[in-house]
């Protein structure tokens, strides 16, 4: 696929991205706003819900407080919580037949990207019950309307409360991919920081670099976004830079939290229209072949692949160095010293240089399947041939 090709391509679909009405779900935000949800979905007319959270999360009682008040407030509920982190198909068809045997009419996501991605994949197959989710992925197979739907992130990082993206991996083939399609995007979101205070650090740190990389492949790849989603990359990045390694180090700090949640919310919907990139396309490949976690893989990569880039991301990364008050004399030296940034946050946030247990035979796999995802969809600073993105993998691999 050559490079006018997409950028043909990405031409029209900057056009086309004018009529596909984003929108930003209604959010309940603030320390024990969790509380306020049954009131609010009672409103909007919900009825008989099916949770869809993790082992882990019940493990910790974490959804307990959100079940008494659904309890207390006559909402009926089934719990899913068979989700595995990189949800997969499977996942998927398990959640909803336990959400059509028991004849649920909304969808409660509560937990981080993969529960949340898992109940997107599940309320995309009630529009669609005989379609298998591999029928779902890719752009626009959805565009039907789907439950109530109501999202309460426990990480801040995905963003996946105000997505048009729902990632799933493939049981049979590994393959990582994504349901793109705004009619999954949710309608309603809860921002409780308290939700999110006993995220270990590592895990704090990791979901924190893939809010970052939200914003910063949004913000460079330029091309579809709006002045709307440039500012909201922009504000995401700043509030990453003032509030990622207080939380790393002090998980309670309860402000540092929410404006976590903020930044990841921000970089979600800025995505949602601008498009994520290459850092993407290689790390859905390291989620699906080696069950690397979404945000390790996003944290490792995003430096290096803004240095791949080289000149062709310098005005843009300049851009963002302004932002966090990053001086310097030309664009090169401020994007320059915006990559040493991120590098430096990831030293201190503990998080790897690069990406060990790469196979050799899995190079070719990765590569097609980065080039498959990202090419011609993603508006990237400069498109990359196969050659390209095995020079990014040989330079990660440790
Ligand atoms: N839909 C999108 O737009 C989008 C965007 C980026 C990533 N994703 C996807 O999201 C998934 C990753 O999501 P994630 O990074 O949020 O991780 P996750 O949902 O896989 O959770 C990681 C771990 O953290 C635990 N956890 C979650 N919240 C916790 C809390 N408050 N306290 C203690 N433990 C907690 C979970 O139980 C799990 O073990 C990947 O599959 C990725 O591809 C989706
Ligand atoms: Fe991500």
């Amino acid at each position: 696929m050559n490079k006018l090709f997409c950028r043909s391509f990405q031409a029209v679909m900057k056009l086309g991205n004018y009529f596909m009405g984003y929108r930003m779900p209604e959010y309940l935000s603030g320390p024990g706003s969790i509380q306020k949800l049954p009131e609010f979905m009672l409103k909007k007319g919900a009825k008989k819900a099916l949770v869809v959270t993790d082992k882990g999360l019940m493990n910790l009682g974490l959804p307990n407080g959100m079940l008494k008040a659904l309890e207390e407030n006559n909402i009926e509920y089934v719990v899913f919580s068979e989700v595995k982190p990189n949800p997969t198909s499977s996942d998927v068809e398990a959640g909803y037949k336990l959400y059509a045997e028991n004849n649920c009419q909304c969808i409660v996501a509560f937990g981080g990207g993969s529960p949340m991605d898992c109940a997107k994949g599940i309320a995309a197959k009630s529009a669609h019950p005989h379609k298998s989710v591999a029928q779902l992925q890719g752009l626009l197979k959805v565009h039907k309307r789907i439950p109530l739907f109501f999202a309460v992130p426990t990480t801040a990082g995905t963003g996946s409360e105000t997505t048009v993206a729902a990632v799933i991996t493939d049981d049979a083939t590994h393959r990582k991919a994504s349901i793109n399609d705004p009619s999954i995007l949710p309608k309603y979101a809860v921002l409780d920081p308290e939700l999110t205070v006993g995220l270990p650090p590592f895990v704090t740190a990791m979901t924190g670099m893939d809010a970052l990389c939200h914003a910063v492949e949004a913000y460079t790849n330029y091309t579809y976004t709006t002045p709307l989603e440039r500012q909201l990359a922009k504000d995401a990045v700043k509030l990453v830079h003032e509030n990622l390694l207080t939380v790393y180090k002090d998980g309670k700090n309860i402000e540092a939290r929410q404006n976590m949640l903020m930044a990841s919310f921000y970089a979600g919907r800025a995505f949602t229209r601008g498009c994520v990139g290459y850092v993407h396309a290689i790390g859905h490949t390291l989620g699906g072949l080696y069950n690397i976690p979404h945000g390790l893989a996003m944290g490792t990569l995003l430096p290096h692949v803004m240095r791949q880039f080289g000149a062709s991301a310098h005005k843009r990364l300049a851009e963002l160095a302004d932002v966090i008050g990053i001086q310097g004399a030309t664009d090169a030296e401020k994007a320059d010293k915006f990559i040493t940034w991120i590098e430096g946050l990831k030293a201190e946030l503990g998080l790897p240089v690069g990406v060990e247990g790469i196979k050799d035979e899995d190079i070719p796999q990765m590569i097609e399947w980065a080039m498959k995802e990202a090419n011609p969809l993603y508006p990237v600073p400069d498109i990359w041939d196969e050659a390209d993105f095995r020079k990014l993998i040989e330079s990660v691999r440790m």
